[in-house]
């Protein structure tokens, strides 16, 4: 009889639950042992055998009857040495660690390309949905030069709560966090700095440059109001946090994350709660959106078990497994700077009910190069002042950012500047 692949988890949280769960459909395949941070907490997983555990993950990633080491535990550390460790002792990596991947992926795949090791990581980015492999393997003949993608859930839910009950930021947080679906400290999540990671990784690997994570712009959700989503739905968008990259004619590339006014046709505008979807433009292909589960026990486990499925079938057949999931780009991407970028803009200002407050405004921005697409001002309220809302054309980042400054210095207030879909 063949002999089985013999597995190594480490973490035994929601995902490494699902992937234990999942692997036991598989007999090709055995866990082997499982890492965990408490032996003795009580878990409530069908059919597993307590002997498996162990709190250290030394004896995983040195045990040298193990052929893949799966690491679910994210963070730094003590995951980058964890990986490094196993690599060094001849296995090979499945991982869904957006974090380590975006900060040290470098460092990593250069230790795996040095032992001659994969490491595979579907479930890091947009967790159910394939989007690493499709872009490695079948997408492989495209110059894709366009993403547009909603990858956090936690964000994507509390701003679809926003705009279905026109509800206030904090208050769907503090609801989302009772619900389990935004975390205790959430900052993570609705500071965009997930949604970072996981662009800054599908960007590289998308362009065949790498992408360093202090070179992508992030923005949050924080900010936004209510009254922001009755202004965008009115004028025909949604406002979703969109991850985004772009790569210019030049080679040029322009990565970040940022709450982003969506065309009420386009399809990332009906993405809701915590599903998560991924656009692609290219060519040949033209443009293909992927969505799906975004996380969760099973629809992560699926990417990590097909991952370690991908690696189980090619194991003992070459020397040099899978070519096409390696790292493939050694170059740094030369980026474009923020306030170099060209963007439509929502601005809503709340002004003192004067006499010729729009005009100035109108000028300002005739001043700075920026045209206005639309301006509404719907009424005066008791305090006598107006909020306006403006849409602006095709403007210079650096532009608008100086309009702002003088709009304020005028004595509005800028209440919200968000980018719109282009
Ligand atoms: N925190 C992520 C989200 C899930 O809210 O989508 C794991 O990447």
């Amino acid at each position: 009889m063949k002999n089985k692949i013999k597995i190594g988890l480490i973490g035994l949280g929601t995902v490494g639950s699902g992937v234990f769960k999942t692997l036991k459909n598989f007999d090709n395949i055995e866990i082997a042992k499982i890492a965990v941070k408490n032996i003795n907490k009580p878990r409530n997983i069908e059919g597993l055998d307590n002997s498996l555990l162990t709190d250290n993950p030394c004896e995983i990633v040195k045990n040298p009857d193990i052929d893949i080491v799966v690491e679910l535990i994210g963070g730094l550390e003590p995951a980058f040495d964890l990986i490094a460790e196993a690599l060094k002792n001849g296995k090979h990596i499945v991982t869904a660690n957006k974090e380590l991947l975006a900060k040290r992926g470098e460092e990593i795949f250069a230790i795996a390309e040095k032992y001659n090791k994969v490491i595979l990581y579907e479930a890091a980015i947009a967790g159910g949905i394939p989007i690493i492999m499709p872009v490695k393997t079948i997408l492989a003949g495209n110059k894709i030069n366009h993403i547009e993608a909603i990858v956090n859930g936690t964000t994507n839910y509390i701003l679809t709560k926003m705009d279905v009950e026109s509800a206030q930021y904090a208050d769907v947080l503090k609801e989302a966090q009772k619900l389990g679906y935004a975390e205790a400290d959430p900052t993570g999540d609705v500071e965009g700095f997930d949604a970072a990671y996981k662009i800054a990784t599908l960007a590289s690997i998308t362009f065949n440059k790498r992408i360093k994570i202090e070179n992508v712009y992030r923005e949050g959700i924080t900010k936004i109001r209510a009254e922001d989503m009755k202004s965008a739905n009115d004028l025909g968008y949604k406002i979703k946090l969109i991850a985004s990259a772009h790569l210019n004619n030049n080679g040029e590339a322009d990565v970040r994350v940022h709450p982003m006014l969506v065309s009420k046709k386009s399809t990332l505008a009906h993405i809701d709660y915590v599903t998560n979807a991924v656009s692609l433009s290219g060519h040949p292909v033209g443009s293909i959106t992927l969505s799906g589960p975004g996380a969760g026990e099973f629809p992560t486990a699926s990417s990590v078990v097909g991952d370690i499925l991908a690696i189980a079938a090619e194991l003992n057949t070459s020397d040099y497994i899978l070519p096409m999931m390696r790292c493939r780009h050694s170059e740094d991407a030369v980026m474009v700077n923020i306030e170099d970028t060209i963007n439509k803009y929502y601005i809503s200002i709340n002004a003192h009910n004067n006499k010729g407050v729009i005009g100035k405004i109108g000028t300002i921005c005739a001043n700075h190069d920026i045209s206005l697409a639309s301006i509404v001002q719907r009424c005066v309220s008791d305090d006598n002042t107006a909020d306006i809302t403006v849409i602006t054309e095709l403007v210079k980042e650096e532009n608008m950012r100086n309009a702002i400054k003088l709009i304020e210095a005028d004595g509005n207030k800028v209440n919200s500047l968000i980018r719109v879909q282009v």
